[in-house]
This record gives C-alpha cells, sequence and structure tokens, in this order.
C-alpha cells in the first residue's frame, strides 16, 4: 500500500506509552475506542464502542450509502464521548486521533476523516488517516502480540484476500475474490432463503441443524493453481437450489445453510493451501509460521474449527480473533494508528478519503480486490 506519510512527526511521550483515540465510519457500523500501546504490541483496548445501523439497512436488504454517512454523522460525537469516558481518559490523554480513511463507502468515511481531522486541529494532536485493510490486518498483533511476518485470510462484507504481511505499510497479496467477497456470498444466500441482513450469523445459526450432503453444490477454484476465490457460481447454485425446493420449509433452508457453508469452507481450505505453500516460500526463515483469521466471516465457528484443523496440519500457528475483533470496530483502527504513530508515520490535513485503497499497489487489478472490508 502507498505509504501516506506527509509529515515527520515523532512521538516522543516519556516511556513510549502511546494512547490512541480511533474512528471507524467505513460502512454500516459506528465505531470509536480508546487504545493504549505500552513498548510495543500487544496493545491494551481501554474502551471499544460500536454502534451498528443494521436496523437503518434492513428494509433494504444491504447497506444504503446515504443512509449510512447520516446515521454516522448523528451519533459519531456522541460515541466517541462515551469511548473516552469508558476508557476513563479526557482528550489530554490522547497523544493521536487514527480514522479510517478508506477503503470504503465515500460519505462515511468523509464523516469520521473530517471529525478526525477537526479534533488534530483543535487539540494540536497528530492525524493518523488508517488504511481499513490495514486495520484489520494489525488486529492479530493488538491482541496477541504476534511478530512479523505472517499470513492473513481476510474474509468480510466487501473482501475475500490472503496476504502476506510482512510489516507495517508492506503486504503482498497472494489471492483475492475475481468476484463476490465471502461475507456478500454468505448475505445473497441469506437474501435467497429471506433470512434478513447481515446474513452470515444467520446462515451459520441454521448451518447448524442442516444436513451439508444434501445439496451438491460446487467449489470454485478448488484444486486450481493460485489462491485465488470465485463465489459467484455458488451463489447460482444456491439460486437454483433454493427454486428446487422453493417455498422451501424451515430444514430445506437449515440444509441450504449447511450445504453453502460446508462449500466455503472447502474453498476457503483449499485456497488457504496454496497460499500456506506460497507463504512459507516467500519467507522461509519463518519456523513456525503464523496464519491470522480477520474480518466478519472469521467470526464463523465452523470456519474457524476447519481453520485449526487445517493449521494443525499443516503446521501453522492459528491465532482467531476474538468475534468482536472480526467485524468492523474502531479499536483495530486505534491500533493501527498507534503502530504507524510509533513509527511516526502521521498525515497530513489534507489526508483524502479513499473509496478504493488495495494494501498492496503492485498486485494485479481484480474486481473485489481494495474495497471495503
Ligand atoms: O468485517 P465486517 O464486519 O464488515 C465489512 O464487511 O467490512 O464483515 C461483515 C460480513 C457480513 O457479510 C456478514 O454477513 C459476515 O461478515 N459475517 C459472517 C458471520 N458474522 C458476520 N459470515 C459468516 N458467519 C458469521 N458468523
Ligand atoms: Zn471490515
Amino acid at each position: 500500500m502507498s505509504a501516506p506519510c506527509k509529515t515527520s512527526f515523532r512521538a516522543t511521550p516519556g516511556d513510549g506509552t502511546l494512547t490512541v483515540l480511533g474512528i471507524e465510519t467505513s460502512c454500516d457500523e459506528t465505531a470509536a475506542s480508546v487504545v493504549r500501546r505500552r513498548v510495543g504490541p500487544p496493545g491494551e483496548i481501554l474502551s471499544n464502542v460500536v454502534r451498528s445501523q443494521v436496523e437503518a439497512h434492513a428494509p433494504y436488504g444491504g447497506v444504503v450509502p446515504e443512509i449510512a454517512a447520516r446515521a454516522h454523522v448523528a451519533i459519531l460525537d456522541h460515541l466517541i464521548e462515551r469511548a473516552l469516558d469508558e476508557a476513563g481518559v479526557t482528550l489530554d490523554d490522547i497523544d493521536a486521533v487514527a480514522a479510517t480513511a478508506g477503503p470504503g463507502l465515500i460519505g462515511g468515511l468523509i464523516v469520521g476523516l473530517v471529525t478526525a481531522k477537526a479534533l488534530a486541529l483543535a487539540r494540536r494532536l497528530p492525524l493518523v488517516a488508517v488504511n481499513h485493510l490495514e486495520a484489520h490486518a494489525l488486529t492479530a498483533r493488538l491482541t496477541d502480540g504476534i511478530a512479523f511476518p505472517y499470513l492473513l485470510l481476510l474474509a468480510s462484507g466487501g473482501h475475500t484476500q490472503l496476504i502476506a504481511v510482512e510489516g507495517i505499510g508492506s503486504y503482498r497479496r497472494l489471492g483475492t475474490t475475481v468476484d463476490d467477497a465471502l461475507g456478500e456470498a454468505f448475505d445473497k444466500t441469506a437474501k435467497l432463503l429471506g433470512l434478513g441482513y447481515p446474513g452470515g450469523p444467520e446462515v451459520e445459526r441454521r448451518a447448524a441443524s442442516g444436513d451439508p450432503a444434501r445439496f451438491d453444490l460446487p467449489r470454485p477454484m478448488v484444486g486450481r493453481d493460485g489462491a485465488d476465490f470465485s463465489f459467484s457460481g455458488l451463489k447460482t447454485a444456491v439460486r437454483h437450489a433454493v427454486a428446487a425446493v422453493s417455498p422451501p420449509d424451515a430444514q430445506d433452508v437449515a440444509d441450504i445453510c449447511a450445504s453453502f457453508q460446508a462449500a466455503v469452507i472447502d474453498c476457503v481450505v483449499d485456497r488457504t493451501v496454496n497460499a500456506m505453500a506460497a507463504f512459507r516460500a516467500w519467507a522461509p526463515g519463518t519456523a513456525t509460521p503464523a496464519l491470522v483469521a480477520a474480518g466478519g466471516v472469521a467470526a464463523n465457528s465452523a470456519l474457524r474449527t476447519a481453520l485449526q484443523d487445517l493449521a494443525d496440519r499443516e503446521g501453522f500457528r492459528l491465532i482467531l480473533l476474538p468475534p468482536d475483533l472480526c467485524t468492523d470496530n474502531a479499536a483495530m483502527v486505534a491500533w493501527a494508528g498507534a503502530e504507524r504513530l510509533a513509527l511516526g508515520l502521521v498525515d497530513g490535513l489534507d489526508a483524502p478519503a479513499r473509496a478504493r485503497w488495495p494494501l498492496d499497489p503492485h498486485a494485479a487489478p481484480a474486481i473485489g480486490a481494495g474495497v471495503k472490508a
């Protein structure tokens, strides 16, 4: 990713401790958090406030950008106040303000970034314009303090990637989706079954009482070289399965959910095996490499179990984030801000909001890359 370092600022609080306010508004979650970084990772989450807009978007079966931006405007300052209160700090204790500057829905990004700029300007604090994907990528350092390099599976509503994380601002994309994101596939399956939005948690719940072998769904890309994903053919197959049992009863719904979930897990495992091989070749000196699963879909417990089996088989250490740090939150943004601040990587007040902002600018363009995760 491009390094948006515009100002050479080095934070030098006495003992190296950094306390950062983070703001997240790139999609349909409004979030604020205060995180503390002592000498290095892991960090300490002092507060982590998230307000989901799910109900506002539910009637539309997906996120409506205009509604999202307006909702961020309405509640963001209250959430910041709450995050400071719950952390037991005031703005006097804050060393920097970090906000997601992209990728994501541009209206929401502008709300969060301009709020951060206003705070930074008024309080003479450094600003860190955070890449949302980098925030997901670095969360395992906040929680587990893991060292670079590691392999990251980032799977969410806007994004599905396998990435070698080399360091702050240094990423190598090993695979990405060529069409739909994995979370999007969960959401579309849920919509076809009338299960509401967001679909992932509900599909997971229904799948628990379903038969994963009842519907023979495709496993796109499985067996192919590389680590790219594709889910659009699977989505079409789900549509045909739903039509075949229409109207589906509760057991049909459970069986379709279970069959779909089993198919996507096979895809993820197959693609991740290839990414693990590529990672080992790229970082041969890493004795026990780590695999980190992040993004909303990484909250799925069947996927978590499958990834654990895979990691055990392949000799990787699996880092699973707590579910509330898999889905969008501001603690990861504050932490990414703290990591950058510690390196003196801060941004000017002219930092732009960016709808697209890939982590690895050298990777070949693919639909679905660099968009909101
Ligand atoms: O990272 P995230 O909170 O937001 C962005 O997309 O940026 O991910 C949300 C996505 C949605 O598509 C949602 O359906 C999916 O993650 N998701 C899940 C689960 N929880 C959330 N998918 C499968 N199983 C889950 N338990
Ligand atoms: Zn995300």
